[in-house]
């Protein structure tokens, strides 16, 4: 099978390194990819927004599976015109992807299929605005409707940095404040059967101790020691079944990868958001993780037989993954600096620890950086102390002028601290 994966983050250079290392796959291609991406698969330009343009591509090349990586394609139809085309897709519809795309579409969604969640408001004028923070006090929990890349939510204990950043937005959704861990699970689905994964936790703020601002996320690790063991069971049957089940009945069938950010709080687990999408960089460790050969599972989610799928085999590894991010981030990062100690990481850590490019590029011999988040050190071993060694001596070996990471990734579930 030739596959076509659509994006350029560490995200999309998990996916196409687990791609590459599957037998049914006889060519691998992504458009537009990145330096380290480079190296497992076809590069190819293309407009990852312009949906026409990603089904001529997939055409050209013969896909017979194309993988949509980021949520902007996806809320733009991009699946949607590799499906006209008659190409299997594995990524959601753009009206499905509304539950990304949308924090009150979602909230609508899971109100309907009683999906356990915060109490909010959706407002639209100072007003509303005013009523909503004094009803849930502080902390204030303030979201942007739309897509914003993970930096439209503000959670703060400031009213007037709560009120500044609603009227900031054109549509806001103001929530209660939900306390405890958060937990990513992501679940494949096509549209009927639903089929989650391992769980995983990410690191949203950029500085250690989870201080400073949201990011995209700095690190993740995967399995969760001190979760239930019946979280998955669990969460399939409040949260992802009814979800996937609500979308079909609305006519909007769900098929791609449905992620929810949970909270488990002290009064039960509850969706802080979905997405319609992988998350990055959670996928990286959970992916490090997964046995079961990739393309196939996609490839059935893509067709709507994903009942025909077998269970999915995990290694019983841990898999820990460190950002190296851009000075400046998550404002305006600078790019275009050197970064060296690839080769190093590949000659010493290899394979137990690798490195999955983010925003790279390739200037002559050398790879610069050319986005926010830069790299994605990754790694496994038998437990979680050992992944976190392992990331840690790989993220050592890496220069990037004035690039910033954080030290305590998967520290506390590792019991050192
Ligand atoms: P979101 O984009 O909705 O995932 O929000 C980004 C981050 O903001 C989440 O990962 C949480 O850390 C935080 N957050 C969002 N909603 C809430 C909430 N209701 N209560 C507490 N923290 C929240
Ligand atoms: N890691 C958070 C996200 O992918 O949205």
């Amino acid at each position: 099978m030739k596959v076509l994966v659509i994006g350029g983050g560490a995200r999309e250079h998990a996916l196409c390194r687990s791609l590459s290392l599957d037998p049914d796959v006889s060519a691998l291609y992504c458009a537009p990819g990145n330096a380290g991406i480079a190296e497992v698969a076809e590069l190819r330009p293309v407009d990852a927004l312009d949906g026409e343009a990603v089904a001529a591509l997939a055409t050209e090349l013969g896909a017979g599976l194309v993988v949509v990586g980021p949520e902007a394609p996806l809320v733009a139809g991009v699946a949607d015109a590799v499906r006209a085309a008659g190409i299997p897709v594995f990524g959601p519809s753009a009206e499905a992807a509304q539950l990304e795309g949308s924090k009150a579409f979602a909230k609508d969604v899971m109100a309907a299929a009683g999906v356990p969640t915060a109490r909010s408001y959706v407002c639209t004028t100072p007003e509303e605005v005013d009523a909503a923070l004094d009803a849930f006090g502080a902390p204030y929990v303030v979201k942007d409707d739309g897509l914003a890349a993970g930096k439209g939510v503000v959670v703060t204990e400031d009213l007037e940095a709560a009120r500044a950043h609603a009227l900031a937005c054109d549509r806001v959704v103001i929530e209660e404040y939900l306390d405890g861990p958060e937990v990513s699970l992501f679940a494949i689905t096509d549209g009927v059967t639903v089929v989650p994964l391992q769980p995983a936790q990410d690191f949203k703020r950029a500085l250690d101790d989870d201080q400073g601002p949201n990011t995209g996320g700095m690190g993740a690790y995967s399995p969760l020691p001190w979760a239930d063991p019946k979280l998955v069971d669990e969460v399939m049957e409040l949260v992802l079944q009814p979800t996937v089940d609500e979308l079909r009945r609305r006519g909007t069938p769900f098929s791609g990868l449905l992620y929810a950010g949970l909270a488990i709080t002290g009064r039960g687990t509850r969706v802080i958001e979905f997405n319609a999408r992988f998350g990055d960089p959670e996928t990286q460790v959970v992916l490090a993780r997964l046995r079961t050969p990739l393309a196939g599972v996609l490839l059935n989610a893509a067709k709507g037989t994903l009942a025909d799928e077998p269970p999915l085999v995990w290694h019983e590894d841990a898999a820990v993954t460190v950002v190296i991010a851009s000075h400046n981030y998550p404002d305006t990062p600078r790019t275009g600096d050197p970064i060296e100690g690839l080769a190093e990481v590949a000659a010493k850590d290899a394979p137990d620890a690798y490195v999955l490019h983010a925003g790279t590029r390739r200037e002559g011999d050398a790879v610069v950086s050319a986005g926010g988040r830069v790299l994605s050190v990754t790694a496994t071993g038998s437990d979680l102390a050992q992944a976190r060694e392992k990331a840690y001596t790989a993220v050592g070996r890496i220069r990037l002028d004035g690039s910033q990471h954080r030290t305590d990734i998967a520290a506390k579930a590792a019991g050192l601290r």
